[in-house]
């Protein structure tokens, strides 16, 4: 007990220091060897071919995963630089994973990669089956850099627990794109969606939709922050994508309803918009079904996820907290239940 910490931890971890980190590093070499890894065995093809085709991409993406380990050749070992090899390997496979099940479930052809084209290229050439134009390419490619790490978030310390245990590196990240799925964490892109669709559907105004939600004490996704009290710089690139995206494409009305739906949380409840806002109608104006935003996510979070796995392997200690108890007084006594 005495290893123990007196300071009260505030609900939901808020500003706990977990861990130590220096990621957030980026390495140009490590595209070729993306290239090399673009591909996946035959089994998780068939997995994604035999999947129900009413379930969500992001439970395709994380029981495919988990599957992804059968076929490893680094399955059982779990040294630095096999984590490495495996770190790469998933960054490919992931983005085919998403773009696969994509075409599988609309009928469609699977398409080879390309291993000339960067990562972002390649992984639209496989989603859209045509190479992208630059415009799409340099969107997304800016898209997967902005989600590709951001500290000890929900699904990255999900991760490093998983890690911590001296499981491995597909098991943490399988447990990394559970927490992702949420919508309080990566799941909240969709549920932006969702809500701009909604608005257009009904055709009524923005503002007040959003006032009536807030009346109803409903949270607007895409709005507030754990960590950020002034704005996301991660959302200030994205509300520009959404914008250039938009005039370029014809289909600016989702930027507009977003930009309107942004004024007013902020001067109503002092929110900015975050990471989750803005993408949702960059993503859209590139063509990517709203379902296919969170697996999005992924494949850019990957790098975070592999990257924290490795550091917390190379200096591990079992992550396990404590829960300040305020339960019954303790020691309770038992009561045979006859007595009770
Ligand atoms: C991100 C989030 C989970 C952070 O949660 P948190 O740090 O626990 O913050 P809280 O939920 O305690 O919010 C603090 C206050 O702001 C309000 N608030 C926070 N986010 C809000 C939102 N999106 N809409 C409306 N009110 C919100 C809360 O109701 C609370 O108000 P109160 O003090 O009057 O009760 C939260 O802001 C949220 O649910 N956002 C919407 C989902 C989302 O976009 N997630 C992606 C995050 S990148």
């Amino acid at each position: 007990m005495s290893s123990l910490t007196t300071t009260q931890p505030a609900k939901g971890l808020e500003g706990v220091v977990a861990t130590t980190s220096s990621i957030c590093y980026i390495d140009g070499e490590q595209g070729e060897r993306l290239a090399r890894e673009r591909h996946l065995d035959p089994a998780i093809i068939n997995l994604l071919q035999t999947a129900p085709k009413n379930i969500t991409p992001m439970d395709v993406l994380r029981t495919a995963v988990s599957a992804l380990s059968f076929y490893d050749v680094d399955q059982k070992n779990n040294d630095h630089e096999a984590n490495i090899r495996k770190a790469i390997r998933l960054t490919s496979q992931i983005a085919m994973i998403v773009a696969a099940y994509d075409r599988i479930r609309k009928g469609k052809n699977i398409v080879e990669p390309d291993r000339s084209l960067s990562h972002a290229a390649n992984f639209l050439l496989l989603l859209n089956g045509e190479r992208p134009s630059g415009t799409a390419e340099r969107a997304l490619d800016i898209a997967l850099i902005l989600h590709a790490d951001h500290e000890l978030n929900a699904s990255t310390f999900a991760a490093r627990v998983t890690a911590a245990t001296l499981s491995d590196m597909h098991s943490a990240i399988t447990s990394a794109i559970g927490a992702l799925k949420g919508p309080l964490h990566g799941g909240a892109n969709e549920a932006v969606f969702h809500m701009l669709q909604e608005i257009d559907k009904k055709g009524v105004d923005p503002v007040e939709y959003v006032h009536g939600q807030l009346a109803q004490k409903k949270k607007i996704s895409g709005f507030g922050h754990r960590v950020y009290h002034t704005e996301d710089p991660r959302a200030t690139h994205l509300r520009q994508m959404s914008r250039d995206l938009g005039n370029s494409s014809g289909k600016g009305k989702w930027f507009e309803m977003s930009s309107r739906i942004e004024q007013f949380v902020k001067s109503e409840k002092k929110l900015n918009a975050n990471v989750d806002f803005y993408s949702a109608s960059t993503y859209h104006t590139l063509g990517i079904d709203v379902d296919l935003f969170t697996p999005v996510f992924a494949v850019s979070r990957i790098s975070g996820w592999t990257a924290h796995v490795i550091e917390q392997l190379d200096d591990n200690r079992l992550i396990r907290p404590r829960a300040d108890y305020v339960g019954p007084a303790y020691p309770q006594h038992y009561i045979p239940i006859d007595r009770r």
